[in-house]
């Protein structure tokens, strides 16, 4: 096979992820978008794939023929990853996505790792600057991402602590560390050797750990769009360093999106984009969960939620990840069909961060058939809830947290929320007085206009239409 050939192929794939990339920025085109992603990748793996077959089989194409045992090598390879991959996306349940994606997100780091010291090693002139320049600074993004990712990983997994960690000068370690890496890659582009590389390697192993520790609870979800852009540096970078068009092309793709996807996040979260990607740059570390006491709640029951419900003329649903966890999406749609058809008007209000990954509810919504047009974005719905009778709070926390707008000590401070309280009456599904992924306590759960409907979100939606 010629280079031509496989240069066109990645041409193809390249307009392929664009194209995916645009179908997956509208909920319609959305499946479209993803089967786009996948003609894009099996047109880059064949080609790859029948480039190093024929090129190895004829040894006679303008690529440079692989030794023997490449194939069989790829083919055990792929075997291996195929077989992993499908377990976990056949066993992933929806709420644990965004930890599986910043694990996945910690191979690619490695991946960077590796080909980069691969390269190094393999070859014997280092007298190319600009190569040892893009193989340093492959390396170094991909030991943040591995490391970082892994962090991340271990917070959304809660197999760690949330909270920020808060080392002193935390900010001035970060700096120094950028500081010494540049310093470190004019070095190794004058006198590449083996020790900076090993240095730098570790300086960037513990920054990416340093850099995700230092981000609270609340700013999780900047940190995985955040990983997932430097996951795609770190696949451009790689493919600087190997000389591959499509790595390059694919890596900037996930990277600048990745990118945009943060300040987007950032934005929606009212959070500075510099102070997240530079690992809480600027944050206080404000202490997570504070004891306060709000004084009583009220509870309630099921029959007397749905007669409020069919007394009401305007209903707002607002689902966070409790809905996720108790898998109630389909009683809910159930619910909201039951209630339009009384002459009740539903909506839903989303929260940009509700839920464990972008779009969550949206996902869940959208799998339990409820009409697109119903659901709306908060900057949408906000104004309405003044004009609102009910809202069904179901499973979700520190998105309706009214201290986000209050109380300017709350590790969720500044972040704009669903304003839920300032509708006639609100319904609280939960299981207990436990509080949110940022760890801090709700004084929503305590108004006078609002009841607590304790219990696993789909069982107590399944019994409010019964009640019906
Ligand atoms: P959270 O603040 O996480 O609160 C979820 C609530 O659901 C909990 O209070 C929990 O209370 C309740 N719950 C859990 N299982 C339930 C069940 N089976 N039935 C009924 N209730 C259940 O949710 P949120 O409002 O969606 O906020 C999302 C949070 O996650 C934000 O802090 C956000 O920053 C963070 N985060 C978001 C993302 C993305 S990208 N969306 C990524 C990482 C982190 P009980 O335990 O008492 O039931």
């Amino acid at each position: 096979m010629t280079i031509t050939l496989q240069q066109g192929s990645y041409i193809i794939a390249g307009l392929a992820f664009i194209l995916a990339l645009a179908g997956l920025s509208k909920h319609e085109t959305a499946k479209r978008g993803n089967i786009y992603g996948i003609v894009g990748m099996a047109i880059a793996l064949l080609f790859t794939i029948l480039g190093t077959v024929l090129t190895t089989s004829s040894a006679a194409g303008d690529i440079p023929a692989a030794p023997g045992w490449t194939i069989p090598v790829l083919i055990i390879a792929m075997l291996i990853g195929a077989v992993i991959g499908i377990t976990l996306a056949l066993r992933v349940q929806m709420t644990g996505m965004p930890e599986l994606i910043a694990l996945l997100h910690s191979f690619v780091g490695l991946t960077a790792v590796l080909v980069g010291w691969n390269s190094y090693l393999e070859v014997t002139d280092h007298s190319d600057k600009v190569h040892s320049v893009e193989l340093f600074i492959g390396v170094f993004i991909g030991a943040v991402t591995f490391t970082g990712s892994i962090i991340a990983y271990l917070k959304l997994s809660a197999k760690m602590k949330s909270a920020p960690l808060m080392l002193p000068f935390h900010n001035w370690i970060n700096l120094g560390a950028l500081v010494v890496f540049v310093g470190l890659t004019v070095w190794f582009a004058i006198t590449p050797n083996l020790i900076l590389l090993a240095i730098m390697t570790v300086i960037a192993l513990a920054l990416g750990l340093h850099l995700v520790a230092s981000i609270g609870g609340g700013d999780m979800p900047v940190v995985v769009s955040m990983l997932n852009s430097y996951s795609g540096w770190a696949a451009a970078a790689a493919g600087f360093t190997l000389d591959n068009d499509l790595l390059i092309i694919t890596g900037s793709l996930v990277g600048s999106s990745g990118a945009y996807l943060s300040y987007i996040m950032c934005k929606a979260m009212n959070r500075s984009f510099i102070s997240v990607i530079a690992g809480g740059f600027g944050s206080d570390g404000a202490v997570v969960g504070e004891a306060k006491d709000y004084g009583d709640y009220h509870e309630t029951n099921a029959a007397d939620v749905a007669t409020l419900l069919t007394n009401a003329s305007s209903v707002i649903i607002t689902p966070g990840y409790g809905m996720a966890v108790a898998q109630a999406q389909g009683p809910v749609a159930d619910l909201t069909s039951k209630l339009r058809a009384k002459g009740v008007e539903v909506r839903f209000g989303i929260h940009p961060v509700a839920g464990r990954l972008p779009g969550h509810m949206n996902v869940l919504l959208a799998e339990a058939k409820v009409p697109y047009d119903i659901v709306l974005e908060m900057d949408e719905i906000n104004d309405d809830f003044p004009n609102t009778d009910v809202v069904l709070v179901i499973g979700a926390n520190d998105t309706v947290n009214p201290a986000a707008l209050d109380d300017p000590s709350s590790p969720i401070a500044g972040m704009p929320v669903l304003e839920v309280w300032k509708a006639g009456t609100v319904v609280v599904f939960k299981r207990s007085m436990n509080t949110g992924y940022a760890g801090v306590q709700n004084p929503l759960f305590f108004n006078d206009n609002t009841l607590m409907l304790f219990g696993d979100a789909k069982e107590r939606v399944e019994d409010i239409i019964r009640a019906l």
